[in-house]
């Protein structure tokens, strides 16, 4: 058996000496404002009955497209709570975004995989970050932590980089309120099987990934100051607003690929099939690709591997084979380099290079979401190392097993099919402050750190 306790050791220590060097990362594009609320039954049980609990129960059956009303957002939340399952939907009504506006938070936070990516690179690891801010509104800006986090600004036609807070704009805010609910939580006869939660965007910029003047007319410039760039926020296009989006996409990627600067895609959940398949013919242009078991099948799904689909839902922990075959076929089908799989319990990266570097980083993204799960927030790279202390999540021992029977694993490293395939198991925190943000955590720590391994 693989000694992990001393793999993890040695992986935060590497980290924290090779991470600060790396000198700069593109985020693109979507950061918003999360008003985090943490849900009460019987706060919830009254407004459910208020609403009219029948035409509430009918949306927890089946999720609507996107939400115009208030029993469409009782039932959608709902519908997370009965699977444990997140989702996310865009609000497009305005008395129902003052209805949540009215209905409060316990926390306002940094949203947006380029937000909080931005604070966790910036802020805590001391990597400078070019950031695309779609709006800064004021309460946008301050959520901004201290550090070398720097947003395009345009004066008398120069591009200058400066840090959120002091670009001063006025500009919209784009909330995302986050109903988050703990495992066992129970509303009406309902019971949460696992922590999670539902997002409501009021925004009408992230959802249709809008890309600012700044960014595109300098976009070459830019690129000149970065060694890495991370992409996301394609995830709430839809069949009818992919188009333009998409054309900027391919475009920032032609730049991006001239400079030869490694890109990852952020693949979060997409549930419009068009724009999967979309993004799935640009992902060659990627170096490399972040997603867990619902992504996975849902791609496999648009590939017409509809067995594997399936096959990646039926299990947990999820079964590694049909991950590694799935990823196979991703990185055969589309030639990306890299594909980081994270689920809860263990992680997988398929790569096209070899070394235990790649191990190293996912063991340090592993670190990195347990401390962010244990704390809400992490504060700096020597903290993350109280993550030594959260144990091993015991399921990914059987994970472990099939690995080395099928494919001769040795502490965490296999060769399949001409790739070198990394395992680790990760560190879960039995009670977890909140959910959201863990995956942006891991992507981008796991990414920059495996680069960092290498400088
Ligand atoms: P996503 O599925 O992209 O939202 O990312 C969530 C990821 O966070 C999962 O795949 C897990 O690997 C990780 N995660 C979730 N809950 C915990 C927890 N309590 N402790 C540590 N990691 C967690
Ligand atoms: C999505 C949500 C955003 C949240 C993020 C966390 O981008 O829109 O509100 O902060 O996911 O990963």
């Amino acid at each position: 058996m693989t000694e992990w306790e001393g793999l993890y050791k040695g992986a935060i220590e590497r980290a924290i000496k090779s991470v600060p060097k790396v000198k700069g990362v593109l985020l693109g594009y979507n950061t918003n404002i999360d008003a985090i609320k943490y849900l009460e039954r019987k706060d919830l049980e009254e407004r459910i009955e208020k609403a009219g609990r029948d035409e509430v129960l009918k949306y927890s059956e089946e999720l609507p497209e996107k939400i115009t009303s208030v029993p469409q957002l009782l039932g959608s939340i709902l519908w997370s709570i009965r699977r444990g399952k997140a989702a996310e939907l865009f609000v497009e009504s305005c008395p129902v975004r003052f209805y949540m506006k009215r209905w409060g938070w316990n926390e306002l936070r940094m949203g947006g995989q380029v937000g909080i990516m931005a604070n966790l690179l910036g802020g805590v690891y001391g990597v400078p970050v070019i950031a695309h801010v779609p709006q800064l509104s004021r309460l946008q800006a301050s959520l901004f932590l201290d550090g070398p986090i720097y947003v395009p600004k345009v004066e008398n036609g120069k591009l200058k980089l400066v840090h959120p807070k002091e670009f001063q704009g006025d500009e919209e805010s784009c909330i995302h309120f986050i109903y988050e609910f703990p495992r066992g939580f129970k509303v009406l006869e309902f019971e949460a099987p696992r922590e999670n939660r539902f997002i409501g965007a009021a925004d009408d910029y992230n959802t249709t990934v809008f890309i600012r003047d700044e960014f595109r007319e300098n976009f070459d410039e830019i690129v000149k100051k970065v060694q890495l760039a991370i992409i996301s926020g394609l995830q709430a296009l839809t069949e009818e607003t992919y188009k333009e989006p998409m054309e900027i996409l391919r475009q920032h990627l032609e730049v991006l690929n001239d400079y030869n600067i490694p890109v990852h895609l952020e693949f979060a959940f997409t549930p419009d099939e068009k724009v999967r398949k979309e993004i799935l013919s640009v992902l060659g242009k990627f170096y490399s690709v972040g997603l867990n078991e619902v992504e996975l099948s849902s791609i496999m799904e648009v590939m017409g591997e509809k067995e594997l689909a399936e096959k990646l839902l039926a299990h947990d922990p999820v079964d590694p084979i049909a991950v590694t075959q799935a990823m196979l076929k991703l990185a055969k089908e589309t030639g990306v380099k890299r594909i980081h799989f994270h689920t809860y319990g263990y992680y997988l990266a398929l790569t096209e290079y070899r070394g235990e570097h790649v191990r190293d980083a996912l063991l340090f993204a592993a670190l990195a979401a347990a401390a962010k799960a244990m704390k809400g927030n992490i504060t700096s790279l020597e903290e993350i190392r109280d993550a030594l202390s959260v144990p091993i999540n015991e399921k990914a021992r059987m994970v472990e097993e099939a690995l080395a029977k099928e494919y001769s694993m040795n502490n965490g490293i296999a060769e399949v099919e001409g790739y070198q395939l990394a395992f680790i198991p990760t560190k879960i925190v039995e009670k977890p402050k909140s959910t959201v943000g863990i995956g942006d955590t891991i992507s981008g720590s796991a990414f920059v750190g495996e680069f960092s391994f290498v400088l």
